[in-house]
């Protein structure tokens, strides 16, 4: 699996708080990586990095090879990267078709004045929702009568709809009831799937381990603890987030 993006050493101020301390991750196509860390850990900063929201104090990003600065989320989408917050900023009165499309609407000029391409946008938005296997019946229905996981899986349209290479979620499946959160997860699965990186923050581990191919842990700003899904284990990933891991505490107290 070859990298998309590398972060290299990259450190966050805020004043005098260091968010993020010298964090070096590399992200690959057709990979679940979940960044797990305890409250204030730096994940979401991370992300915000990772997104164009924040400038870092130090540090590089680097995507397939070139070193890439970032000045707003736009600079960021242009390099194929959509971050899906939890607070989702979907547009409720609009359609799911519209809100796929929305500020990239395709148009068609007859005699000189622009027409919505409705019936094509719609189509587009069926075949990507059918793809997800979304279980959304209708993309003519307003996004204020789906439910939470509904509104996550129109989110990864609009994101597959820009062509994303690397789509971010910062705790998806945080508000969601159980059915609901099992398809946000499958969702995430067929992402990585289709070829994109992914970027998964979440506070619950066994959804962390019933998709992440890889795990990193945040703690106190730095990335702590690195492994693949497969050689590791609950338990060890909890003493990483808890501090009580023996590596740390030898760490902590020198
Ligand atoms: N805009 C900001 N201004 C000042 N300090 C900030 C800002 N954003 C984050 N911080 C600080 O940076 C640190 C990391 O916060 P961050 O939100 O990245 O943590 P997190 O790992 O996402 O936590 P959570 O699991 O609670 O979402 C915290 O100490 C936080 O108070
Ligand atoms: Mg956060």
């Amino acid at each position: 699996m070859s990298a998309f993006l590398l972060a290299r050493g990259i450190g966050k101020r805020f004043g005098a708080v260091t968010a993020l301390d010298g964090v070096d991750l590399e992200i690959r196509r057709g990979e679940v990586l979940a960044l797990l860390g305890d409250n204030g850990a730096g994940k979401s900063t991370f992300v915000k990095v990772l997104s164009g929201a924040h400038r870092q104090t130090s540090g590089e990003l680097v995507i397939e090879g070139a070193p890439v600065g970032f000045s707003s989320p736009q600079d960021a989408a242009e390099a194929g990267i959509a971050t899906i917050y939890q607070e989702l900023a979907l547009s409720e009165n609009l359609s799911v078709a519209e809100n796929v499309f929305l500020g990239r609407e395709e148009t068609r000029r007859i005699l000189g004045v622009p027409f919505l391409r409705r019936a094509a946008m719609r189509r587009r938005v069926k075949a990507l929702l059918d793809e997800l296997d979304s279980h959304i019946p209708d993309p003519a229905l307003p996004v204020g009568r789906m439910s939470g996981g509904q509104r996550q899986a129109v989110a990864i349209c609009r994101a597959l709809n820009l062509d994303a290479k690397l789509v971010i979620m910062d705790e998806p499946t945080a508000a969601l009831a159980v059915a609901e959160t099992r398809k946000v997860l499958t969702l995430v699965r067929r992402l990585a799937e289709r070829g994109c990186a992914v970027v998964l923050v979440s506070h619950n581990i066994s959804d962390v381990f019933e998709v992440a191919d890889r795990v990193a842990v945040f703690r106190r700003g730095r990335k702590i603890a690195e492994r693949r899904r497969a050689e590791t284990n609950p338990e060890e990933i909890v003493a990483f987030i808890t501090g009580a891991h023996p590596s740390l505490r030898a760490a902590e107290t020198a």
